[in-house]
């Protein structure tokens, strides 16, 4: 009842959406599930980004590894697939993806477009419910899915502008998916990270003020890095997280608790 067994995903599959680099948010996640035992499929944004990811999808020995633009009609069923052929199930699926179009991320919320409020969503939000929808049927015997989050969704930090209420959306869906779902065995998560410098942070204005405001009011006094960020997301989804499901999990160093 206590055994190791409870802290590890030896034989659980699971598929990582949002690999770019080696910097990336889901690539620390990806290593960190691949160290507790679990097969992996991984995907690439489109052609140009997959001489980036190939090389990582080798480095973690992963089963599969397809296109995936969840904008794109048709790819994000096909990844789905193909797991379904290759595994015939999954354990685990995490969404680590946003987007805005740059000139509605660098203005305030209020003079954001409608095609760019409903891009940031349908990519940073929707694509999740829809990777919900899709793994469902698959996680046989019970699962976890994951989304990436961020303070930003609660209180207003500057410059977070248009991706605040995105973010505000995709925690709340993952409360309802969470309801929904429990009743299969499924959790479902959103992880909340510090800031990290990656691709898509470096789209943010002032990113490297906002890193080091955020590190002087953190208890640890230092930000968490994708390592840490991935290994506590890997433990959630082990056995041993089984009854704790709908949360947004913060790996800050305690920043959210500050007043
Ligand atoms: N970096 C931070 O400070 C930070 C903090 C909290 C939360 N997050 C969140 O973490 C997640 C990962 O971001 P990251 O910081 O690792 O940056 P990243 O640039 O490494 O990853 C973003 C990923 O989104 C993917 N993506 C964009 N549009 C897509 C589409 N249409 N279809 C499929 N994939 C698409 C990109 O290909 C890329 O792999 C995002 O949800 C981000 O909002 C980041």
């Amino acid at each position: 009842m206590y055994s190791t067994d409870n802290f590890n995903l030896k034989g659980k599959k699971g598929l990582i959406i949002g690999i770019a680099n080696t910097e990336s948010i889901a690539y620390g996640c990806a290593k960190a599930f691949k160290a507790l035992g679990a097969d992996l499929a991984i995907t690439h944004l489109n052609d140009k980004a997959k001489p980036y990811v190939e090389p990582i999808a080798g480095e973690l020995a992963a089963d599969i590894i397809l296109p995936c633009n969840v904008q794109k009609p048709g790819e994000l069923e096909a990844v789905f697939d193909t797991i379904k052929q290759q595994w015939g199930q999954l354990d685990f699926v995490l969404h680590s993806i946003a987007f805005a179009p740059s000139v509605d991320l660098h203005e305030p919320l209020i003079n954001s477009s409608p095609d760019g409020f409903l891009m940031a969503m349908d990519v940073s939000c929707h694509s999740f419910i829809r990777m919900s929808r899709l793994a469902a049927p698959l996680m046989t015997d019970g699962g976890s899915l994951f989304a990436m989050s961020y303070y930003g969704a609660e209180k207003v930090v500057e410059n977070y502008d248009l991706m605040g209420p995105v973010k505000s959306a995709l925690e709340s869906s993952v409360r309802y998916l969470a309801s929904e779902l429990g009743q299969q065995g499924i959790r479902v998560y959103c992880i909340s990270p510090g800031p990290v410098k990656t691709r898509a942070s470096s789209g943010l204005k002032s990113f490297d003020k906002l890193m080091s405001d955020t590190v002087s009011r953190t208890p640890t006094q230092r930000l968490a890095t994708i390592a840490d960020i991935g290994k506590a997301t890997a433990l959630m989804a082990t056995p041993a997280a089984k009854m704790i499901t709908g949360e947004t999990i913060f790996i800050d160093g305690g920043h959210h608790i500050m007043g």
